[in-house]
């Protein structure tokens, strides 16, 4: 099989941004895990949006209101081929990632989870899929237990037979890639361990949905979430698949309007799937922004962008790895997304980021909302590279540079 190339420096035409000079150079910006920078076709299409169809949604019968949901619906439909899911009734709008996966466990949590059942999450999980079910196991007498990893950073599956015996396990949450380690976890294996426990597999997609193909059908899982700004689309806006039969039966999130059938003074029914769980005024344009930035991606490739983050990061951990003092952590390249965390031994992370930004390198340092997966790596902080389709191998020089100033400024 040949896998199509992408061309990142001629992708960057794109992105406005990197034609700001400083001292004559654009940003090398190495930070879209956290978010991704917009290109042009995103920006201008929501532009054009909010002139010429912009309304409220779904309620008026006048030819704007049509076009702004014509709009947004044709964002949903994006939103399902994107990830392959069955019917567009089953994607929901949210805020992101991580109002999506809050969603579900209040939703569906609060109604399914009792004394004598476990959720199991990772030691891996970013805080917005170990928060909720951290709280809502505790609410509801539930016992919370994790897979623990091993010292690669890799989900220790052997775990899961002691786990098993603690209770019944009703729920599996887990990200299919980490946001600090870039590790591409296991998610199939587990759908499968979680179903035969009687248990809904919850799949967090924020990382992995801007890097790789996702097919919810493939995968088994019964949701999945991810945000439209790690995506090349606008903040605001993100997506929950679930499965139709365990949506209908869930009882809503947020209340109010739109997602009413009828109100009465005594009581209130429910709209159908997705309105039940889209209550007020959407992030219209952002929805369909949202659908652009999907467009934009697809375009490009996600084989050709998996490709390209594969050699970048390749090229990454060879030369960081030369440098001394500097321990990367995680599994191998091959085992991982375009994602690179490590310390360099006796310098704090912020301080390593903030050298590296007066060369105007962008990374992040910080415990990248993962506190357990510090704790387990015995560090309070990384600093953290991270790369997308726009990132050019002389984004890495320059990181590999600054971190020898660094060195050179704590030596
Ligand atoms: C793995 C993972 N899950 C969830 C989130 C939360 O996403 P958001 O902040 O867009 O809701 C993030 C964001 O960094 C993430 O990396």
């Amino acid at each position: 099989m040949t896998t199509q190339r992408l061309d990142a420096q001629k992708l960057r035409a794109d992105f406005a941004v990197f034609e700001e000079l400083t001292n004559g150079r654009p940003v090398a910006y190495l930070d879209s895990a956290s978010s991704t920078q917009k290109p042009r076709q995103v920006l201008d299409a929501m532009r054009e949006f909010y002139e010429h169809s912009y309304a409220n949604v779904h309620r008026g019968v006048y030819t704007l209101a049509e076009r702004a949901t014509a709009g947004y619906e044709g964002a949903r439909e994006k939103v399902r081929a994107y990830i392959n899911a069955p019917s567009n009734r089953e994607v929901i709008f949210t805020r992101g990632a991580t109002e999506a996966l809050n969603l579900i466990a209040y939703s569906w949590g609060l109604e399914n989870l009792g004394p004598g059942d476990v959720v199991v999450i990772t030691e891996l999980e970013h805080h917005a899929n170990f928060v909720p079910w951290q709280f809502i196991a505790k609410k509801t007498g539930a016992q919370f237990a994790h897979i623990p990893i091993d010292d690669y950073g890799e989900l220790q599956l052997d775990a899961l037979d002691e786990i098993a015996t603690r209770g019944n396990v009703k729920v599996v949450a887990n990200n299919l890639v980490s946001n600090t380690l870039g590790t591409i976890n296991p998610v199939e294996k587990l759908a499968v361990w979680a179903h035969e426990q009687g248990a809904i597999m919850v799949v967090d997609a924020a990382q992995a949905a801007p890097h790789r193909h996702i097919d919810v059908q493939a995968l088994g899982c019964d949701f999945l979430a991810f945000s439209s700004h790690k995506v090349c689309g606008p903040s605001g806006v993100g997506a929950l698949w679930g499965r139709r039969e365990l949506l209908e039966e869930m009882q809503p999130f947020n209340l109010g309007g739109e997602m009413i059938r009828s109100v009465a003074l005594d009581r209130t029914s429910w709209n159908e799937l997705p309105y039940k769980f889209e209550a007020g005024t959407p992030a219209i344009a952002e929805a369909y922004g949202f659908g652009v930035a999907l467009d934009y991606v697809s375009e490009i490739g996600l084989d050709a962008i998996e490709a390209h983050e594969h050699e970048l990061v390749v090229t990454a951990m060879d030369r960081l790895g030369e440098i001394p003092g500097l321990r990367i952590f995680g599994p191998p390249a091959e085992r991982r997304t375009g994602i690179v965390s490590f310390e360099l031994e006796g310098v704090h992370p912020h301080d390593v980021a903030q050298i590296l930004n007066w060369e105007g390198v962008a990374v992040r340092a910080g415990h990248h909302c993962t506190q357990p997966l510090m704790t387990r790596l015995g560090v309070a902080a990384t600093t953290r590279a991270s790369f997308y389709l726009y990132t050019i191998e002389e984004d890495i020089d320059r990181l590999i540079d600054g971190l020898l100033k660094v060195k050179e400024t704590f030596a």
